[in-house]
């Protein structure tokens, strides 16, 4: 595997959280540059296993020839479909190291970085047919406004959005050199900033992180055996408010349950990191992505 592909963060905080057993079985969600599964492996004797799943087909390169991995390229919002089709119907430990790569976001043609010109695309797994380029071009004024405003937090998404739909109609906004130029003017404080605002909601709305993330989090209560873990990595806020609110409640719902209503929903898994885990400074000055990383882990309950 190559070195660059990807330098995992907070690796021994999230190994440590999911208390490995020798024989047990591991699901990757997030295999990249196999750093968290390689440090799993070294745990698991030969009758472990690690499935990895991984939607970007270039992480299959990093895949270790042991016979304990079984890699699956595919999102993990189909994590229970493809477990049952390895005849896997629970497991001993779930991990997710959410976002995007290193090696996506330096290789140029991706369309992930603001550092780069190449065209408007940024989908993770390339099978998928919409890319930035689509988004830009084809969503209404107003889809445009709210994904910039609730994936972006871009201050000024509403005049981004109007000014895009004029642009659209008079120029060609498919490369990121064009559309960084077209929106020089609505450029609002710092401009590497700006743009890694409005290309985080983009990448995040081409891959609908947030819509594939609740999905896996549903499954992680059903898959785990009880007494077993799931450790999360978020990057931003949006994603670690899904976490925080499944954890704790079970449910993606932000208000506190109502004490008089009588169906309170079951909640299968317990918080075990009651504030979450964040890189030391160490981590940070060598690893300068490891600082907006939050790792959360929660256990299966043995009975509800
Ligand atoms: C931050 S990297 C993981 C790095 C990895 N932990 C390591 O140590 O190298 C995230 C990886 O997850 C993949 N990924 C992100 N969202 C995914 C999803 N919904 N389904 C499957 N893979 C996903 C990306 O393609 C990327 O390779």
């Amino acid at each position: 595997m190559e070195q660059s592909y990807h330098t995992p963060v907070l690796l021994q905080e999230t190994i440590a959280a999911l208390n490995v057993v020798p024989d047990g079985i591991y699901v990757d969600c997030t295999f990249g540059g196999g750093g968290h599964s390689r440090a799993i492996l070294e745990k698991l004797d030969k009758d472990g296993k690690l499935v990895a799943f991984d939607q970007d087909e270039n992480a299959r390169r990093n895949i270790p020839k042991d016979p304990r991995v079984i890699f699956v390229p595919h999102n993990f919002r189909h994590l229970q479909r493809f477990l049952k089709l390895h005849a896997i119907n629970v497991v001993n430990g779930i991990l997710a190291d959410l976002g995007v790569s290193s090696h996506q976001f330096d290789e140029a043609g991706r369309g992930f970085s603001t550092r780069f010109d190449a065209p408007l695309d940024m989908r993770m797994d390339q099978r998928q047919p919409l890319t930035a380029a689509d988004i830009i071009n084809n969503y209404t004024e107003q889809q445009l406004h709210k994904m910039f405003e609730q994936y972006g937090e871009v201050t000024n998404a509403k005049t981004l959005a109007k000014t895009i739909v004029e642009l659209r109609n008079t120029q060609s906004l498919k490369s990121i050199d064009a559309f960084k130029q077209s929106l020089r003017g609505v450029v609002k404080g710092n401009p590497n900033r700006y743009f890694a605002q409005v290309f985080q909601a983009l990448r995040i709305e081409v891959n609908d992180e947030l819509g594939a993330l609740r999905e896996m989090l549903q499954q992680i209560p059903p898959l785990l055996k009880p007494g077993c873990r799931a450790a999360i990595i978020t990057f931003h806020s949006l994603e670690d408010r899904l976490v925080k609110n499944f954890f704790r409640r079970g449910t993606f719902d932000e208000t506190e349950e109502n004490p008089f209503i009588m169906s309170k929903s079951v909640n299968e898994l317990k918080m075990i990191t009651k504030k979450p885990i964040e890189a030391t400074d160490e981590e940070m000055k060598r690893n300068p992505r490891a600082r907006s990383a939050k790792l959360r882990v929660a256990e299966k309950v043995m009975m509800v």
